[in-house]
């Protein structure tokens, strides 16, 4: 009888290199692996997709997904300014279900029963794969080797794989754990553990010391339709390229990183340091643009939306029917999101100077306090009588009774 086949989610590390291993020995299962190309820094694909075969994949693929991450996934971070606990632009748990919808077409494709991956059991991202998954399709099965099995130190991790013929690479152990997609990088571990400790210089990647960066401002114009970044300096480009040319130009300025305690899942806090310098460049000056552009209730109430749906995203609920219902919400709100914004990049700082939008709602007639003032300021009196009576009713009342300030 064949073997029952899995799809495991592949990364071309030793632990993943190792599940391949542990689920051809110890659930008997023909092994698929997916690398899915969300803009990690590992270029050689090639390289991740043959030690893939040979240390056993039956079949090895890899998806090219960067476009789609991009229109598909972080559109709808755009639009909602996806924060989670209102610091953490969300970049890891933006990249799993896209990957988890790959793993699964792949099931599909190859009528896999299984779905593998290689987390922890103390992170964040077995939630969001098996969460994921069981959204897709609930008649798929989840395996997660690294939370079974029993190699728990890395020396116990090095010999499985020394004897089962899977290269391991540089046997030092990395002194941080690292995720990164076209979005940013996420580092964590090592000295990071202890909140005191300054994160060392050596994590960052994409960002220059502020020492180093440039003594001259840098001034760039980032365009904007439907919600979306489309220019820089008045050239179009696909808001890929449009985040490719700002982590440039804002790394170069020093400009991009964070340094957060979070709260996981479950409930461990940990610390993290990120780099996204043009993430939160885009996420800037989209809200800077929103500013312009949304009427003030619609406003008010999407920040408050923003924040639920930063924490069901971060919470591996990206399919599911509220995080569903609000991008309905947020990308009704992007339609006339169109217009520039100027940023100033200087030194670690990123200031916006400047925004218009033909689409705006400021009103320099109404605003002004100079010539051409158009408000009606003898409305005024009138709206703060209205506006003040349950405020007074309340102080008078308090004050007949003796019972002044009382709530
Ligand atoms: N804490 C972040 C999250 O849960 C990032 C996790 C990424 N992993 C890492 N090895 N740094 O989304």
């Amino acid at each position: 009888m064949a073997r029952e086949k899995v799809v495991l989610a592949y990364s071309g590390g030793l632990d993943t290199s190792c599940c391949i291993k542990w689920l051809q020995t110890e659930r008997d299962l023909d092994v698929i692996t997916l690398v899915a190309n969300v803009g990690q820094e590992t270029d050689d694909l090639d390289f991740v997709r043959e030690k893939a075969l040979r240390s056993g994949a039956v079949e090895s693929l890899v998806a090219d997904v960067r476009e789609e991450f991009v229109n598909d996934f972080l559109s709808h971070e755009i639009a909602a300014n996806g924060m989670y606990e209102n610091k953490y632009p969300l970049l890891s748990a933006l990249s799993r279900p896209v990957i988890v919808k790959h793993l699964v077409e792949a099931a599909h494709r190859y009528g896999a029963t299984y779905i593998a991956h290689g987390c922890t059991g103390k992170g964040n991202d077995q939630v969001r794969f098996e969460v994921g998954v069981q959204a897709l399709d609930p008649t798929l099965k989840v395996i997660a080797p690294v939370r079974e099995w029993d190699l728990y130190t890395r020396p116990q991790e090095i010999a499985f794989a020394q004897a089962n013929g899977i290269e391991v690479g540089a046997t030092k152990k990395a002194p941080y754990s690292i995720d990164d997609n076209l979005w940013g990088r996420a580092i964590e571990c090592g000295v990071l553990e202890d909140p005191w400790n300054e994160p060392p210089a050596d994590i960052w990647k994409t960002t220059a010391e502020i020492a180093d960066a440039p003594e001259e401002p840098e001034t760039v114009v980032v365009g904007f339709e439907g919600g979306m970044p489309c220019a820089i300096d008045g050239e179009r480009m696909s808001a890929l390229d449009v985040i490719e040319k700002l982590n440039v130009i804002a790394g170069r300025n020093g400009y991009g990183r964070l340094d957060v305690i979070e709260n996981r899942m479950v409930g461990v806090k940990s610390r993290e340091c990120y780099e996204l310098p043009g993430g939160l460049a885009i996420i800037t000056a989209h809200k800077a643009l929103e500013d312009l552009c949304l009427e003030r209730e619609l406003l008010h109430t999407k920040l408050h939306l923003e924040h639920k749906w930063s924490e069901l995203v971060y919470q591996g609920l990206w399919y599911s029917p509220l995080k569903m219902a609000l991008d309905a919400f947020m990308q009704s709100t992007q339609g006339l999101v169109t217009g520039d914004v100027r940023l100033r990049f200087h030194k670690g700082t990123c200031t916006v100077t400047g925004s218009r939008s033909k689409y705006s709602l400021y009103d320099k007639s109404l605003a002004t306090y100079d010539e051409g003032d158009t408000f009606d300021r003898d409305s005024a009196a009138g709206f703060i009588y209205q506006w003040g009576m349950p405020s007074r009713v309340w102080a008078a009342q308090r004050l007949s009774t003796g019972n002044q300030g009382q709530i």
